[in-house]
């Protein structure tokens, strides 16, 4: 296969697998450094290099939960709290085997857009990378990632933009949900 034949196919198969469909099957550390690793190789504007990474695993999954759980907890009124959405936190985290949560390191050199689109430009390779290799992932950006520095430990200037939830899984490969290319393109020729 060319390399366009090979890219294409790895683009066009990479969805988004969520926690419910991992199975319990460790992913060796080699391969989370090889999906980290294509991080790396992301365009980005004046070599700012924001993409910033925390790798959460084994007993540091239920503490990621714990914290999810108490930051809802403290971020929702009373008459809101629903006990149901509280134990997902914890759920969710435990059929990952690995999350990886996504920060972005501001530099000041360049808009902020600019380095969040770099991180996401990283964030895609390990995806690509990790369709490649056969590992579940998905991109989870619950609105209460705003206030886990604490938890991650995060430097004044960064801030974590998701979690990058991972599992192996048995799904087999579907047709994602797209309207045509050609009514999302103008062309400009004269
Ligand atoms: C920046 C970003 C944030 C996302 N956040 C969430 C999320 O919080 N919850 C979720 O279920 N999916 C999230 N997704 C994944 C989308 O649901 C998914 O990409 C979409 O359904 C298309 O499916 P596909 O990735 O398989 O093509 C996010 C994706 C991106 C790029």
């Amino acid at each position: 296969m060319s390399n366009y034949e090979i890219l294409s196919q790895v683009i066009k198969e990479r969805r988004s697998i969520f926690p419910a469909s991992y199975i319990k099957k460790e992913i060796p550390v080699e391969v989370i450094k090889q999906i980290l690793e294509t991080a790396n190789y992301a365009p980005t504007h004046k070599l700012t290099q924001p993409w910033r990474f925390t790798v959460i695993r084994k007993g540091g999954l239920a503490r990621l939960g714990e914290a999810l759980g108490n930051l809802y907890k403290q971020h929702v009124s009373p008459q809101q709290f629903l006990q149901k959405k509280f134990d997902s936190f914890g759920e969710k985290t435990s059929q990952a085997d690995c999350i990886i949560a996504i920060n972005m390191q501001l530099s000041g050199k360049i808009p902020e857009w600019e380095e969040l689109a770099a991180v996401s430009c990283a964030v895609q390779n390990m995806a690509l990378t990790a369709e490649s290799l056969k590992v579940g992932a998905y991109w989870s950006s619950p609105p209460l990632i705003d206030n886990l520095g604490g938890f991650l430990n995060l430097g004044e200037s960064e801030r974590c933009i998701g979690l990058f939830y991972m599992g192996y899984h048995n799904e087999k490969p579907w047709q994602p949900n797209r309207t045509p290319i050609e009514e999302k393109v103008k062309w400009i020729e004269e």
